[in-house]
């Protein structure tokens, strides 16, 4: 007899493009850090899907604020003023620590790149007529919108799709220096992560984010900061940015935010200040769902709670806790080659190229990560994850390495 996800896989291939290699799973509940499937199997969530739920699943506080304002008001357009939406921008701002910052709220990630990138090219052609280049990094990720997967630092996503336009200029993830030299008259914005997230985890080293924000300033350009994976508190700084360079951070123009914002719910933001905060005027940009009120409510709850619960240093307690663990581990396990990340966005390398297969056998031992390259595991878990979770997520971890070399023995 075929089973519910047999049922499920054949349904999906005849409805669905096929747009996802997916595991083998299929979740009906969610609880904390924990995701459970139709038979009731538990499985820890150690990528909160990917680094979305940094509350974790279910969490009352969200559920409360969307069921509360889906009862009261779930929609009107832009065209008005609505509570959550202004509320939210009042406290992203906080975060920031920025009393000039402004925010506009779209739906998702790429949408927040896209809109930063509009806004460094109005701000660009006025400086400068034709100002409209971006600088970005190899290795990056922006999304899959067409101009967010041209700022993408990855050919082999660009190739099917071109041409892409000659606007954007990638230049090594590691090379200051080459970053330096491509920022010009031309140049509207440079556009970084603090941590490569879909490039496999890779911190940006300090020089680049120094040598980003100097040339920005050299030239007029803005400094854009995609935290669309690493922000909300998931690198043990409400930012990644805050957080880079050891007390002297770098302050970027503009961030792009989605992910973590709304625990779940489609939402994306930038939020900017200074003389980028007032780039854009009524027609420049706009967007039907953006900043509604369901979601802006759920995000709003998340700050709270970040906020309340202190989730900003517990990631960054665990991050250290990982990368003892991860060290330890690697003594009884000859297939781990070292980690890299920060906070609660990790990477365990390995020595061969098969985390496809350690993932694999982490699912049967009832742990979700993923395979973020080749021979790279990431680890992205929610921030409330307890001391007691964060060892069954190792030894589930070690038990899928033993698998794994025991098979290659
Ligand atoms: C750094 C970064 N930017 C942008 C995106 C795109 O976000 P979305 O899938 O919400 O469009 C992602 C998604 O993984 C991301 O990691």
């Amino acid at each position: 007899m075929m089973c519910d996800l047999d049922h499920l896989q054949v349904r999906e291939a005849a409805t669905l493009m096929h747009t996802y290699a997916r595991q083998p799973a299929a979740f009906v509940r969610g609880e904390g850090a924990w995701l459970y499937d139709g038979d009731g199997q538990a499985y820890l969530d150690g990528l909160s899907g990917l680094a979305v739920t940094g509350l974790g699943h279910a969490h009352p506080a969200v559920t409360e604020a969307v069921a509360h304002q889906a009862a009261t008001l779930m929609h009107t357009s832009n065209l008005y003023y609505t509570h959550r939406q202004i509320e939210l921008a009042e406290g992203l701002a906080n975060t920031f620590g920025w009393s000039d910052a402004r925010t506009f709220f779209c739906n998702s990630g790429a949408e927040a790149n896209e809109a930063a990138i509009k806004l460094a090219r109005l701000h660009g052609t006025r400086r400068t007529d034709g100002a409209v280049g971006v600088v970005a990094l190899t290795g990056s990720f922006h999304g899959r919108t067409l101009g967010a997967l041209r700022l993408t630092g990855n050919p082999a996503k660009h190739r099917p799709f071109e041409p892409l336009g000659d606007w954007v200029t990638h230049v090594g993830y590691d090379d200051d220096a080459a970053l330096e030299a491509a920022v010009d008259d031309q140049t509207s914005a440079v556009l970084v992560e603090v941590v490569q997230g879909e490039g496999g985890v890779r911190p940006v080293p300090p020089d680049v984010l120094r040598a980003a924000r100097a040339a920005c300033d050299r030239v007029g350009a803005l400094l854009i900061v995609d935290e669309v994976q690493t922000g909300l508190g998931r690198l043990g700084s409400w930012y990644g940015w805050q957080s880079a360079l050891d007390g002297d951070p770098v302050r970027p123009d503009v961030v792009c935010l989605a992910k973590g914002l709304a625990n779940g719910l489609p939402i994306g933001a930038i939020v900017a200040h200074g003389e980028a905060a007032k780039v854009f005027e009524p027609g420049d940009h706009a967007t039907t769902f953006g900043g509604g009120p369901v979601v802006c409510a759920a995000a709003l709850a998340v700050l709270g709670v970040i906020e309340r619960d202190g989730l900003v240093a517990r990631a960054a307690q665990l991050g250290d806790h990982f990368v003892a663990a991860f060290d330890a581990l690697a003594d009884g396990h000859p297939l781990i080659a070292g980690h890299r990340g920060r906070g609660l966005l990790q990477a365990v390398t390995l020595t061969r190229p098969v985390a496809p297969t350690v993932v694999a056998a982490a699912l049967d031992h009832g742990l979700i990560v993923n395979a973020v390259a080749a021979d790279a595991v990431r680890f992205a878990p929610p921030l409330i994850l307890s001391d007691a979770e964060l060892e069954q997520l190792l030894e589930r971890f070690a038990a899928a390495l033993t698998t794994v070399e025991q098979e290659a023995s």
